[in-house]
């Protein structure tokens, strides 16, 4: 908790930041702002507007298109604003430190996301920020990205407490996310990832200490079985290098019509974006009646206006 003036605010750098309640209201909440502006204009501020006067900073130390625009119009609903920092073109590129940043954006917004490579970099520009920090991907985690799967999932019908998700690909930042979100809210991940290329074996043993069946499957098969949700990401992911033995040792877990066939009838397809379209996922599923990734794409505005108004102790 981090006294904001006004208010209580809070970080998100990790879904267990927030834990079970929380993210349950949360999720209520963008269902509930989701209808209730159903018959907007995508730039009409909410009736309530929550955040008006207020400013999120958005800086980026990676490449972003959906959280970008999703932050800077989930402000704007609710009736605050956005700046968009590119941190390349800030003094952060030049060597000030993340300490020094956040102190200076602290007297100046409201509230920081930031997109970076090391997790510890966004540990400490909380430790030093007296506003709310956002966490809006690291190497480490995505968890503004699994709120906007939740809300997805819940959209589609499906309660989350026993659901079984499979993943298929690389062990990575959106995967950690997913089993740290299958812990808090009791579903289960059947990983189907190649061997060398775990999730981070942390996030595992908390989600299973919690009570989730967090299943690992070097078989693509056997991890789609009977899947509710079949969720895949790039093989390559921003900040790694491209490397032919890791194409090499992905390419049996692509999703396919085939694959997909594995799971259950009514199984949903998520993927983050951005699709490397014919390599981890190929066009027909993607492009399939059981994606319903442009609808994920579109959460991340809800699902992040409710992250928003819980960092502002509003839920
Ligand atoms: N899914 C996601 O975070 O997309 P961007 O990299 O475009 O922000
Ligand atoms: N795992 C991907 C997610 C992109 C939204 C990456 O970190 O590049």
């Amino acid at each position: 908790m981090i006294e904001t003036g006004t208010e209580t605010g809070r970080h998100f750098l990790n879904l267990s930041d927030a834990g079970h309640d929380a993210v349950a209201a949360m999720l209520a909440d963008a269902v509930a702002r989701k209808a209730a502006r159903a018959t907007f204009a995508k730039g009409r501020v909410d009736d309530d507007a929550p955040l008006a006067g207020r400013v999120l900073a958005l800086v980026f130390e990676k490449n972003s298109t959906r959280t970008r625009v999703s932050f800077d119009m989930a402000m704007r609903q609710l009736g605050g604003s956005a700046l968009i920092l590119d941190a390349g073109t800030t003094q952060l590129g030049r060597g000030e430190t993340i300490a020094d940043t956040a102190r200076v954006l602290s007297r100046m917004v409201d509230a920081i996301m930031l997109r970076t490579d090391d997790h510890a970099k966004v540990e400490e520009l909380a430790h030093y920020a007296s506003v709310p920090v956002i966490n809006g991907l690291t190497d480490l985690s995505h968890p503004c990205q699994i709120m906007a799967d939740l809300l997805t999932v819940i959209e589609q019908g499906k309660p989350l407490e026993g659901l079984e998700v499979a993943w298929l690909g690389d062990g990575n930042n959106v995967l950690n996310s997913i089993v740290e979100a299958a812990g808090l809210m009791k579903f289960n991940v059947r990983i189907g990832v190649p061997e060398g290329y775990d999730c981070d074996a942390g996030f595992v043993a908390r989600a299973q200490a919690a009570g989730a069946k967090i299943t690992v499957h070097r078989d693509a098969v056997q991890a789609v079985a009977g899947a509710d949700v079949v969720v895949t990401d790039t093989w390559i992911s921003m900040g790694q290098a491209h490397a032919e033995a890791k194409l090499a040792a992905m390419a049996p877990f692509q999703v396919n019509e085939a694959l997909m066939a594995h799971a259950k009838g009514d199984a949903l397809f998520l993927h983050c974006l951005p699709a490397h379209r014919n390599e981890e996922v190929t066009d027909a599923v993607i492009d399939g009646p059981r994606s319903v990734v442009w609808d994920e794409a579109e959460n991340r505005i809800h699902a992040q206006k409710s992250v928003l108004r819980w960092a502002f102790g509003q839920i």
